[in-house]
Parts: C-alpha cells; structure tokens; sequence
C-alpha cells in the first residue's frame, strides 16, 4: 500500500533525526547530497581528488537500470591468437553480431531506450552494426594497447622478448607494455568512461574488450583493481549488471549456443 510504505519511511526519517547531527560549515570540508542528489553542496573544498568527488557524487541516481558488457565478436585476431590491431570480425562474430541483436531487442523491443556503447576499433563498431540503432564509440573503451608487442602471439612475445613476457608474468597489473599501457593506465582512462555510466538514466550496452571490461566489471562489483587481469570476461556472453544502493546484481548470458544454430 504506497500510503502505509510513505508513512513508514517518513517514520525511519524521523528516527534517523534523533542521532543525526548536521555537519557545521566551520568544520572543514564537506560535500552533502541533498534529497537523493537534486541538490549538492559543497564546502572548503579544494584539490583534484575532492573536484573529481563532487562531480561523481552529482551523477550518482537512484533510478533502475541495466548494464550490459560484452566482448566483440570472434575477430579474426582472436582466431590465429594475436593481440591488440584492429582486424574485422570472423564468421562466428558475425553471427554473434545477429545473436547479440537480437537478444536485445528481445529484451528492450525496438524502442531506442537503450544507448550503446563502443571502442573505437573495428571488430566492436561491426558487433554493434546489426542491432540497427546509433552507438557512440569511444577511444577510451579501446583495447589495453599493447605497444611494440601489439599483434603479436603470446608465443612471440616469449620467443622475442623473453624479459618482457617475465615481467608481465611477475606483475600483470602494473606491467607497462613497452610504448604501450598497464592494466593501472587502462583504469585511469576508464574514469570518464565511468563517471558517464554513473550518469545515464537509461540502460546501456557496452561492447568492448577483455581487459577494459575486466575493469569495468571490477568497479560496479567493487572487486579489487589489482584482480582486473584475472577476471573471466568470456566471449560472446553478456554481462548484465543490475547496480542498486549497496552493490549491484549480476547475471551472466551465454549467446554461444545461438551461434551453433
Ligand atoms: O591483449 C588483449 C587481451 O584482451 C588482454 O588479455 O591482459 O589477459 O593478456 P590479457
């Protein structure tokens, strides 16, 4: 009964009243939330990191939405093992293009209440092709860039550049592929990527790649940053993420099977 749900939550506003204390002005810097964001104040701030708080805290919302992760499809690349490039997609992301299109209209009609998001290379531009709506690709949802090794097998980069493939065994997570980036770079270039997420109202699809979505994963389900290199992201399966007030619900969507049809 929404009356009886009302009066219940203005009686937990009235019990939370007897402890709560307001924040003095004369007591250092503070950012208060408002009625859930509609109003933000800030007080004595200063520097990057507190700037960079207050717009994140203004675009955090509490209305329902989706987000959905997901791979390209197969690439030609992903068939001979080779990293990096931006090669056209094979047959099979091809036919997870279709899969992944259809799965969304499915799931949301083929109304456009739904934005898509890509990187800027091929094979995730192509994946988003055949669901027929607009998509905005982004530099910053590229591919981890893997510098001098950039299409190269994992068995090349052994047999040439032996220390290399040591060190980024020793330290996946801070190995900085020469004239490349680390997994660490690949978060700090995700950060605008994120804070725009925090702010669509609407669902969003994200197609992009292993290691970006390893670190997007990673922050909505508050994991932390160092396990990104080792988090499963597999291929041609959805991700969907339900963020909610204290964390966020996951479903994970194989449309492998589809591609067998
Ligand atoms: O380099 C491309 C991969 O998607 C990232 O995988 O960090 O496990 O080598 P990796």
């Amino acid at each position: 009964d929404p009356e009886a749900a009302a009066d219940d939550f203005r009686h937990r506003i009235k019990h939370y009243e007897k402890t709560y204390e307001q924040v003095g002005d004369d007591e250092g810097g503070y950012i208060r939330r408002v009625d859930a964001g509609a109003r933000v104040e800030v007080n004595q701030l200063q520097g990057y990191l507190p700037s960079r708080l207050v717009s994140f805290l203004m675009n955090l919302h509490l209305s329902e939405r989706l987000i959905w992760l997901t791979r390209h499809g197969e690439s030609i690349y992903n068939i001979s093992g080779r990293i990096g490039g931006d090669p056209d997609l094979a047959p099979r992301g091809e036919r997870f293009a279709r899969s992944l299109a259809a799965f969304v209209h499915q799931r949301t009609g083929h109304a456009n209440g739904i934005a898509v998001w890509t990187s800027s290379l091929k094979r995730t531009v192509r994946t988003a092709v055949a669901l027929e709506r607009p998509s905005l690709p982004w530099r910053a949802l590229d591919e981890i860039d893997a510098g001098v090794c950039d299409g190269m097998t994992y068995d090349e980069i052994h047999t040439a550049m032996p220390d290399e493939y040591a060190a980024r065994a020793r330290d996946k997570f801070r190995y900085r592929y020469p004239r490349g980036e680390s997994y660490q770079d690949v978060i700090q270039r995700l950060d605008p990527v994120i804070l725009e997420l925090e702010r669509q109202q609407c669902s969003v699809l994200v197609i992009a790649h292993q290691a970006v979505l390893r670190a997007l994963y990673a922050y909505f389900t508050e994991l932390p940053a160092e396990d990104c290199p080792f988090l499963p992201v597999p291929m041609h399966t959805v991700i969907e993420l339900r963020p909610h007030a204290y964390g966020c619900d996951e479903r994970r969507i194989p449309l492998a099977p589809l591609l067998e049809q």
